[in-house]
């Protein structure tokens, strides 16, 4: 395919796949696409392991990185927090008693101190932690980073340029993707409330195009919303240069998803992936709970500010419910198109339905336009 993000990359397909599993992004990579690897949770240590692993694996094709790094360095202060000191007693009661009601047993004392500690080195959100994560990433053949917590930093969008890796932002709307072309961002990822995880309020229909406008001339990536080849047209007639995609590849037999998990996807509808705070803090679009559910019925408390919700779902609820496997209370962050999950594929067939639906859809529209 021709566009210009295939150029800026030298790939084959604009398809670009953000995923926390190393071998999607190997297998989106050999396909033609360009994997992009989340390192949410991971410290650098772990960079290092799944980036050589990648390394070792990706045949030479490009590949990038996805960081949650605040706009500012100095913003670090107040985001580097003491979870045992956060946690208000009436939220980490409600929690409990929530899943002692569902006779969800609490977890060993043992087991819940090391999980503790396990999950406390896994919050990695301040600056400083992102920034030795790029460090780390940086000494690989990365080719993009894409920041997710708004406007990458000044200091990281030169210190890219500078190795020649572009620089990608995912926004929600207009005026943040002009933020993004303001800061040297070489290509803006907008992405529409059908998304799934951290995301906004308006459609991709709606805001695909109007993000193109205001950041033309530079190159969108349309997000949100793309499961099947159609919606991959639809981005490319809306103007976008490509897609940027997540759910997508959680159904497939490489994705880091647990069979339960995936069970509960094939059975899911569009509405199951709901949009709440219960989970992080701020509004994340995933797959329908007993736990989100809990927070919505008159009496419960207000969810906490993001990361400490986070915190708090980790602590008190993910890993109880994990450990029994209590489906009703399983989550994970899934977009709307989780309605048209229903068979676990491999990536590389993903990518041939995705290519032969838009080949469809275009003789349709030329046959209609002729
Ligand atoms: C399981 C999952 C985890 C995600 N985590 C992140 C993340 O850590 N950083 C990020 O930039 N986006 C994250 N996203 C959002 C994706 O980058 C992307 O915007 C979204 O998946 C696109 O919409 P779609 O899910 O309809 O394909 C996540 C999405 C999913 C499904």
């Amino acid at each position: 395919m021709k566009s210009r993000m295939c150029d800026m990359f030298g790939i084959e397909l604009p398809i670009f796949a953000f995923s926390h599993c190393r071998d999607v992004v190997v297998e989106v990579s050999k396909a033609g696409g360009m994997g992009v690897l989340g390192m949410a949770r991971m410290d650098p240590e772990r960079v290092e392991e799944d980036l050589n692993w990648i390394d070792d694996h990706i045949d030479g094709k490009p590949y990038g990185i996805d960081v949650l790094m605040p706009s500012r360095f100095d913003d670090s202060s107040d985001m580097k927090f003491d979870p045992e000191q956060l946690l208000p007693k009436e939220h980490v009661e409600f929690v409990r008693k929530m899943l002692d009601d569902a006779s969800i047993p609490p977890l060993p004392e043992a087991d819940a101190a090391e999980l503790k500690r396990e999950i406390v080195k896994s919050i990695n959100f301040t600056p400083q932690e992102s920034l030795a994560m790029v460090e780390t990433a940086m000494k690989h053949p990365i080719k993009v980073i894409v920041n997710a917590l708004g406007t990458p930093p000044a200091e990281l969008v030169e210190r890219a340029h500078a190795r020649d890796i572009k620089v990608g932002a995912l926004a929600g709307k207009p005026r943040h993707a002009l933020r993004h072309k303001e800061a040297g961002c070489d290509f803006v990822v907008a992405v529409g409330t059908e998304a799934g995880g951290h995301t906004g309020e308006i459609s991709s229909l709606v805001l695909w195009p109007s993000i193109v406008d205001a950041v033309d001339p530079l190159p969108v990536l349309g997000a949100g919303g793309v499961g099947r080849g159609r919606q991959l047209a639809a981005a490319l007639v809306l103007g976008c240069d490509g897609v940027w995609t997540g759910s997508l590849w959680l159904k497939t037999a490489q994705s880091e998803v647990t069979p339960e998990i995936k069970e509960k996807m094939f059975e899911a509808e569009a509405s199951d992936a709901i949009l709440t705070t219960s989970v992080t803090g701020k509004p994340c679009r995933t797959l329908n709970n007993k736990f989100s559910a809990a927070w919505e019925q008159p009496g419960a408390p207000a969810t906490l500010p993001a990361p400490t919700q986070n915190y708090l779902w980790w602590q008190e609820g993910r890993t109880r419910v994990e450990r029994v496997r209590a489906k009703d209370f399983l989550t994970y962050p899934v977009g709307q198109i989780v309605g048209d999950m229903h068979d676990e594929i491999s990536v590389k067939e993903v990518v041939y339905e995705l290519l032969n639906e838009m080949l469809d859809a275009r003789e349709r529209l030329d046959d209609m336009l002729a």
